[in-house]
């Protein structure tokens, strides 16, 4: 190699010595070996390189090593690279070769190495554990807001003697209207926007389909509530939305009368809305009861008087009464459809939706929040 790429051991400080370069590179004797036709210096000097980047302590001083060696201004290999095409041709070939080689070997080992510190580093900060700084407070969900309010309707009920029936979301015709006594094209259907299903299916539009199915399996007395989710293809606004959620009861034995109809649901607008709560019911047309009825609330918001601070209640309308559920005592029609003789055996129902209910009791004005699932809505329960 002549002088201007010449190399050797003395253009590296001696301290770069104390790097074990064959525990990076197992390669690490066989290449100062193959350096070694091209002069001892150069094969020295690789040595100490490799060294120098095997041992640098951090990644700070490994930059500087590998700058120091392969910088692209001032670094040794660099510069004796950039003098080559000063030398004879026999000589560029040799000298170039072993540079070469050694630029490539010195870059794939600080690689190596810069990688290793890198791990180095990140384990010592996982490790490092600060305790002064403050807890993570563990993130407790909690039920949904209707998840609540039915698991409470459903204790009330409990209460009364009354278990639980799932039917499915996903109805025949005969079961959610036929047996229940909406004739073909009866009016009363359209009230219930119905999602059709392929092959004569539907998405329930009630809960009440369920007492046609425990009827049909089960004997006389029964006393029965039906939770779950129902659709109605309903245009969406602040109070419709095309699926809620309803609690229909069912009280079939014999000589039950509207007395205990009304005690019932009494007994259920007190429990959710407080002692003190008036109600009142109004005879209004269900197609499965007869006679059937509402059972309306005085309005949570007003108390009754219609009137908020002057001005219309925004929630009841100026009525001073909100309507809360459907109820009556079970028409003779359906228990003809599930075989039970209507001369042995009376009942009552009754079916509430448990959205309305929840925004009855704490003046939710807005039906949406329910599904959209916003923290600052639910937290709030
Ligand atoms: N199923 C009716 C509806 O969703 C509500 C209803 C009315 C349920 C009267 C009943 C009842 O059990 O007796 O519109």
């Amino acid at each position: 190699m002549s002088a201007s790429t010449a190399l050797g051991r003395g253009d590296l400080p001696d301290a770069w010595d104390s790097g074990d370069a064959a525990g990076i590179d197992p390669e690490h004797d066989r290449r100062v070996e193959e350096l070694k036709p091209a002069g001892a210096g150069v094969a020295a000097f690789y040595d100490r390189a490799a060294r120098g980047i095997a041992g640098a302590p951090d990644l700070a001083e490994l930059k500087e090593r590998h700058t120091r060696l392969l910088g692209r201004e001032r670094g040794i290999v660099t510069g004796r690279l950039a003098g080559l095409p000063e030398l004879s041709p026999e000589e560029r070939r040799q000298s170039g070769r072993a540079l070469n080689l050694i630029k490539r070997w010195l870059t794939e080992l600080e690689a190596a190495r810069r990688s290793a510190l890198e791990r180095e580093q990140e384990s010592r900060s996982a490790q490092g554990l600060d305790v002064t700084l403050p807890g993570r407070k563990p993130w407790i969900g909690h039920r949904h807001v209707l998840a609540q309010i039915q698991e409470e309707l459903l204790d009330l009920f409990h209460g009364l003697g009354y278990s639980v029936y799932v039917s499915p979301e996903v109805e025949s015709d005969d079961y959610n209207f036929g047996k229940l006594n909406f004739p073909p094209d009866h009016p009363a259907r359209d009230a219930h926007d119905t999602y059709w299903v392929d092959g004569g299916l539907l998405l329930r539009t009630h809960t009440s389909p369920g007492w046609v199915r425990a009827m049909e399996e089960r004997q006389p007395p029964l006393r029965l509530v039906f939770p779950g989710r129902v659709f109605r293809a309903e245009q969406v606004d602040a109070s419709h939305m095309d699926q809620f959620h309803q609690v229909d009861g069912l009280f079939v034995d014999r000589d039950v009368s509207m007395a205990d109809l009304k005690a019932t649901l009494n007994t259920f607008a007190r429990s959710i809305y407080g002692r003190a709560v008036r109600t009142r019911l109004v005879p209004v047309y269900f197609p499965f009861v007869e006679p059937g009825a509402q059972l309306d609330v005085a309005c949570v918001i007003c108390d009754g008087s219609g009137r908020v601070r002057d001005a219309r209640c925004p929630v009841c309308k100026g009525g001073g009464w909100i309507e809360l559920l459907g109820a009556g005592m079970v028409h003779p029609n359906v228990f003809r459809a599930v075989g039970y003789d209507p001369e042995a055996v009376t009942g009552f129902a009754f079916g509430m939706g448990l959205e309305r209910i929840a925004m009855m009791r704490w003046g939710i004005p807005e039906i949406r929040l329910f599904l959209e699932n916003d923290l600052r809505f639910l937290n709030q329960f």
